[in-house]
């Protein structure tokens, strides 16, 4: 269960935040935790998720260790600043930065090298599943992003279906919608990398999971966790989506 904050919260808040999280997951040892602030706030999170099971994760990386790129964070710091996890090629990231394909792999190549966990997303547009085209984008962005992996590298990834029309609407995948992708997704899996790579694979769900839909949602045996964005925002909700 992974909440992404997106551009919400100072250190100070997150401090707060995690202080008053922490004892509502502390018994929530079914799964994976993890918060995913801004960069400047990585460093509270880290110190105030000490001792616990909950990991911190970024929102981006840039795929070099360091160098002459202004505005970047690299995975080498990332892992020096004590993250477990990123998340990479998020829609907003593709959208309005341009994300593609071959910046995917050099992403995911990067965090791994750092030790990191990718978290890495993939999702249609709303006038690509109204144009009946959701396999065919899952499709270009499985075989653009994360095909070129080698086996091992995949094993030590997860991936994020996140249809772009779900995110911050309102507007939930059913479960059945979600689980139909969830199992399309994990077929190029196991033709890529063998049956035990698509059964092993954990596929997150993401757009609009609250405390009050999560449970549907988690049913289906094809979703094996959650990227919050807005409901991650508050402690008492994100807990209630954790503890389904
Ligand atoms: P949402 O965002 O939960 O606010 O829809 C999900 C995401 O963008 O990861």
């Amino acid at each position: 269960m992974a909440g992404n904050w997106k551009m919400y919260k100072t250190p100070a808040e997150t401090h707060n935040y995690i202080e008053a999280f922490k004892p509502l997951v502390a018994a929530s040892t079914h799964c994976d935790i993890v918060l995913c602030p801004p960069f400047p706030n990585l460093p509270a999170a880290v110190a105030e998720a000490a001792g616990t099971t909950i990991g911190i994760g970024a929102q981006n990386l840039h795929w070099g260790k360091e160098g002459a790129v202004t505005g970047e964070v690299s995975g080498h710091m990332l892992q020096a600043v004590g993250c477990s996890h990123v998340i990479i090629a998020h829609s907003e990231r593709r959208q309005y930065f341009k994300e593609s394909e071959p910046e995917v792999v050099k992403k995911v190549e990067a965090a791994l090298e750092w030790g990191l966990t990718p978290i890495v997303c993939v999702g249609e547009l709303l006038a690509e599943r109204e144009a009946g085209r959701t396999e065919d984008v899952l499709s270009e962005q499985f075989d653009g992003g994360l095909a070129p992996l080698t086996p091992e590298q995949f094993a030590k990834i997860v991936i994020a279906y996140e249809p772009v029309w779900a995110i911050g609407t309102g507007k939930v995948a059913t479960p059945q919608m979600a689980s139909d992708a969830h199992r399309f997704i994990r077929s190029k899996v196991t033709a890529r990398f063998g049956a035990e790579a698509g059964a092993a694979v954990r596929i997150l769900y993401g757009g609009s999971v609250k405390p009050d839909n999560v449970k549907g949602l988690m049913a289906e045996e094809e979703i094996d966790g959650a990227l919050v964005g807005g409901a991650s925002l508050d402690p008492k909700s994100f807990a209630a989506i954790v503890n389904y």
